[in-house]
């Protein structure tokens, strides 16, 4: 037989990332809560910075100075140690292949974000899963499992599918748990939703250890999903390494426009904790008085947890509700197949999802 060309060893392991469904046929209308958008859209100021965006035929500035300058101005942090990408995936994906090589492990937890299992096979190295307790990281279970061949530890805070947070002593003790040579990522993708906010903290820690780096996004409170931007901080020797991976020019000028308007716009962000402390509150009293058992969530989002009973499935409600147009996240992928994600979403769809569990669980 013929040679064909053969992906790297890791590459056939990865199951590629499935996104949330967005359709659902035969419906009117649909109420997309299966990806942690916001209700509420981006900033209009950030719609006016694209439509208002011109010179489409110049190369963007490669290095991102303004919006780093802006990200910088809002977080008082130094703008040398910021790296925007093209939505905090790629600086995941970046990270790892800076620092991950065959046979290198990356440790993340059970239900971590699964990216991170993504970019460690990957780069040919070997993902290590730690055992969470009552679905959040456990700080012991992820030490237990360093070995001289960990490279990276993903810790997403609060986490993504569970919604938990990990108070800052715990992210410390992890820290402080882990040899000076391991790289800690703390992905705060949802951090500007949280209310019992200790991410000052956190940025304390990415300030003063050499070893620890911080990812955020404009894809979630600021609603900017679709034009793809993230940034991070970290100490200058990882943001230079890093910095040599990255294809030179991997943000678009309209997203930076966009993403400098959105951050400026204090009012705009305000709203949407508020929306969201409200419906998250909301939400998880409503489905628990249904007789569902939801885990506490400081996002924007739930994880709803379904009985095993026949016609009572995470998989029945899913089908059920997709028939209303409402579409939540199977998380199988996640290894739970017993529930369902859901966004926060808006006063409309919230209701909405309400009402559909009530009758999916009456059996109407
Ligand atoms: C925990 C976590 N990290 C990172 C991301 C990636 O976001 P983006 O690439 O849009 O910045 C997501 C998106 O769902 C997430 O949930």
């Amino acid at each position: 037989m013929v040679a064909r060309p053969e992906p790297r060893p890791g590459i056939m392991q990865i199951e590629a990332y499935v996104p949330g469904k967005s359709a659902a046929s035969g419906v009117a209308k649909i109420h997309k809560l299966s990806s942690n958008e916001t209700p509420l859209g981006p900033s209009p100021k950030a719609i006016e910075a694209i439509r208002s965006f011109e010179h489409l035929e110049l190369y963007p500035d490669g290095s991102a100075t303004r919006l780093r300058e802006a990200i910088a101005a809002k977080y008082g942090l130094d703008p040398a140690r910021i790296l925007c990408g093209s939505g905090s995936d790629e600086l995941l994906s970046l990270i790892t292949s800076t620092y991950v090589g065959a046979g290198d492990e990356g440790i993340f937890s059970e239900h971590g974000f699964l990216v991170y299992r993504i970019a460690i096979l990957a780069n040919g190295g070997v993902p290590v899963v730690a055992n969470e307790t009552n679905y959040r990281a456990d700080v012991d279970a992820m030490l237990a499992k360093v070995t001289p061949r960990t490279k990276i530890v993903f810790l997403a805070n609060p986490n993504n599918p569970t919604g938990t947070y990990l108070p800052f002593d715990e992210v410390k003790r992890l820290h402080a748990g882990l040899p000076s040579h391991v790289v800690l990522v703390l992905d705060a993708a949802y951090a500007e939703y949280v209310r019992r906010n200790d991410y000052e903290a956190g940025l304390e820690l990415v300030a003063t250890a050499d070893n620890v780096v911080m990812t955020r996004t404009f894809s979630k409170i600021y609603g900017l999903a679709n034009i793809r931007l993230g940034w991070m901080v970290g100490p200058s020797h990882i943001v230079d390494a890093v910095n040599r991976v990255r294809g030179p020019f991997n943000v678009n000028g309209p997203a930076m426009a966009a993403g400098i308007a959105a951050i400026q716009d204090d009012a705009h962000v305000a709203n949407a904790v508020v929306h969201n402390e409200k419906w998250l509150a909301w939400l998880t009293r409503e489905i628990e008085a249904l007789g569902l058992e939801v885990t506490p969530s400081v996002g924007n989002f739930l994880l709803i947890h379904f009985p095993k009973d026949a016609g009572r499935t995470a998989k029945d409600a899913d089908a059920f509700l997709t028939e209303r147009g409402l579409i939540l996240r199977r998380v199988d992928a996640y290894g739970l197949s017993g529930a369902l994600r859901l966004t926060i979403g808006s006063e409309e769809a919230n209701r909405l999802v309400v009402a559909a569990l009530r009758d999916f669980l009456k059996g109407v």
